[in-house]
C-alpha cells in the first residue's frame, strides 16, 4: 500500500501532452492522500457520528440501526433453516442443517442466482415474485437429509442489505435503496411483508423468523465459530459495518433492557460523511451522476461497486485533456461502469515485466488496440491510488468502531481479544485491498494494540447467520424446549 510504484515523479520539463498525463496523476494522487494522522481524524469524526446516530433517530449520517438481535448464536441452534441473502447483483438461496454444539453445520445447500439488471430499477412485486419463485424451485430440489418434522412450517432468515429500520427482529421497513438498486414503491413498506406477500402468490409456505443486514449476519455466523468477535465489516459490492454495542449506551433504544445488556448496531456506515474525508473532483462527479446523489459518500469511495467507475473517470480526463489514448478518446471509455472493480484488482496485481494483462484488459474493455508500458504503469498507479485510499479508510472506520467500544488500546494486564469478521468480494478477491486495510489498521493501533486484534474471513458467513438467527428465533423453540 505504498505510493505509485511505478511512476517516476520527476518535474516534467516540457508541458507536453505526457506532461499532463503526470500532472493529472499527480493532482488525484496528492487529492486521495491518506496520511495516518487524517486516518486519525476520519476515525474519530467516525466514533463522534456513532455517538450522534445512537443518541436519536435521524441525528447523523450513520444510521446505527438497531437490530433487534440481542444475543449472538452460542453454538447450540439445532434444526433445519432457509435461509435468502439479497444484496447485490447476485442473491442466494440456502438450506442449513444445525446438528448443535458438537456437529455445527452438519449439511448446507445453496444456490446463486443473478437478478436480471430491468428489475433492480422496476417495481416492488416484480423484484420478490422473482426472489420468491427461485426460491420455491429451491425448496422442490429439498433432499431426504433435510427432514422437516411432521406439521412443522419452513422457517427462512432473510438477508436484506439495504438500510431498514427494523420494528421487530422479523420486520422492518426500508429507508433507501442503495448500490444501484432504485425501486420506489419498496421504500417504506415492510420488506418481510413484501417477501410474503410475493411468496403466498406463487404457493410457497415458509415463515420468515428473522430479518438481517448482511453485516448482522456475518457478525451473528463469526461469533457463532469464535466468541471473540465484536464487530463485521462487508467490503464488496457496498461497504458497512455491524458490532456489538452496551445496550445502555444507546439512548435511542426505548425497550426494554435485553438480558444479555447487548444489542447489535448496524451502522450503515456506508453514508458517512465527513469534512476529513479525501475526495476528488472525479468523487464529486461520480455522487452528481449516481442514482443516489449525497448518498452514501464513503461507499462510493471504498467499495467495489464504485472503484473500477473513478478509475475509468480519471482515465477519462486524461483522455480528453492529454491525449492519453491518442487524438481520439476510445468510445468504450465514455460508457459508466465500463471498467469493473475486478478488472481493476487483475490489472493491480498484474506483476509481469510487460504489464501484459493490464494491455490485454485494455484493449478487451475499453478496445484500445495498443498500450505502450509507460502507459500501462500510468493505470497501475492509478489502480493503486484508489485501491491504496479505499483500504486505509476501511481501516479508519474500523479503528473507529474499536475505539468507540474501548477495544483500540490494551488495558493493564487484560489481554482480551477483538476479532473482526469480514466478508464481501473486495475483501476477498482484491489481494492488495485487503492486505493494506490490514497494514493500515496495524499502523492505526500500534504494535502492542494489534497483538489484540484480529481480522477473520468468515465466508459466507452472513447466510449462515441469517439461518442462526431464524433458528435461535424459531416459532417452534418453546416446544423443542419442553
Ligand atoms: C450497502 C447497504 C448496507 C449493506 C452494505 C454491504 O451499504 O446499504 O445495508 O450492509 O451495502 O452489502
Amino acid at each position: 500500500c505504498a505510493a505509485s510504484v511505478y511512476v517516476v515523479r520527476r518535474r516534467m520539463k516540457s508541458a507536453g501532452k505526457w506532461g499532463r498525463v503526470i500532472e493529472i496523476l499527480k493532482v488525484f494522487e496528492e487529492d486521495c492522500a491518506t496520511p495516518v494522522g487524517k486516518l486519525r481524524q476520519v476515525a474519530d469524526a467516525m466514533t463522534v457520528e456513532m455517538h450522534a446516530g445512537l443518541a436519536s433517530e435521524g441525528g447523523s449520517k450513520l444510521k446505527m440501526l438497531i437490530s433487534y438481535v440481542d444475543n449472538l448464536p452460542s453454538g447450540d441452534e439445532q434444526g433445519f433453516f432457509y435461509a435468502l441473502d439479497l444484496g447485490g447483483t447476485n442473491f442466494r438461496v440456502m438450506r442449513v442443517l444445525l446438528g448443535g454444539k458438537q456437529d455445527r453445520v452438519v449439511k448446507q445447500e445453496f444456490e446463486e442466482v443473478s437478478i436480471p439488471p430491468p428489475l433492480m430499477t422496476g417495481r416492488s412485486d416484480e423484484l420478490f415474485n422473482f426472489i420468491a419463485e427461485a426460491l420455491a424451485k429451491f425448496v422442490a430440489t429439498e433432499g431426504e437429509d433435510f427432514h422437516l418434522p411432521a406439521g412443522r412450517q419452513r422457517e427462512l432468515g432473510f438477508t436484506f442489505s439495504f438500510p431498514v429500520k427494523q420494528t421487530s427482529l422479523c420486520s422492518g421497513t426500508l429507508m433507501n435503496w442503495t448500490k444501484g438498486f432504485s425501486i420506489d414503491d419498496a421504500v417504506g413498506q415492510d420488506v418481510v411483508g413484501e417477501l410474503i406477500k410475493a411468496m403466498e402468490r406463487v404457493g410457497l409456505d415458509m415463515n420468515v423468523t428473522a430479518l438481517v443486514n448482511d453485516t448482522v449476519g456475518t457478525l451473528a455466523g463469526g461469533r457463532y465459530y469464535n466468541s471473540d468477535v465484536v464487530a463485521a465489516v462487508i467490503l464488496g459490492t457496498g461497504t458497512n459495518a455491524a458490532y456489538v454495542e452496551r445496550a445502555h449506551a444507546i439512548p435511542k433504544w426505548q425497550g426494554l433492557l435485553p438480558k444479555s445488556g447487548e444489542m447489535v448496531i448496524n451502522m450503515e456506515w456506508g453514508n458517512f460523511r465527513s469534512s476529513h474525508l479525501p475526495l476528488t473532483e472525479y468523487d464529486h462527479l461520480l455522487d452528481f451522476d449516481s442514482l443516489n446523489p449525497g448518498e452514501q459518500i464513503l461507499e462510493k469511495i471504498i467499495s467495489g461497486m464504485y472503484l473500477g467507475e473513478i478509475l475509468r473517470r480519471v482515465l477519462l480526463k486524461m483522455a480528453e485533456e492529454a491525449a492519453f489514448f491518442g487524438d481520439s478518446i476510445p468510445p468504450k471509455l465514455k460508457v459508466p461502469f465500463i471498467i469493473r472493480t475486478p478488472t481493476m484488482s487483475a490489472m493491480h496485481s498484474d506483476t509481469s515485466p510487460d504489464l501484459k494483462v493490464v494491455g490485454s484488459k485494455l484493449k478487451d474493455i475499453l478496445e484500445v488496440p495498443t498500450t505502450s508500458l509507460k502507459m500501462r504503469k500510468v493505470v497501475i498507479s492509478l489502480c493503486n491510488i484508489i485501491a491504496t485510499r479505499g483500504a486505509r479508510l476501511s481501516a479508519a472506520g474500523i479503528y473507529g468502531i474499536l475505539k468507540k467500544i474501548g477495544r483500540d488500546s490494551p488495558k493493564d494486564g487484560e489481554r482480551q481479544k477483538s476479532v473482526i469478521a469480514m466478508d464481501g468480494g473486495l475483501f476477498e478477491h482484491y489481494t492488495q485491498f485487503s492486505e493494506c486495510m490490514e497494514s493500515s489498521l496495524k499502523e492505526l493501533l500500534g504494535d502492542e494494540a494489534s497483538e489484540s486484534v484480529e481480522v477473520i474471513h468468515s465466508n459466507d458467513g452472513s447466510g449462515v447467520g441469517a439461518a442462526l438467527l431464524a433458528a435461535s428465533h424459531s416459532q417452534y423453540l418453546e416446544d423443542s424446549e419442553t
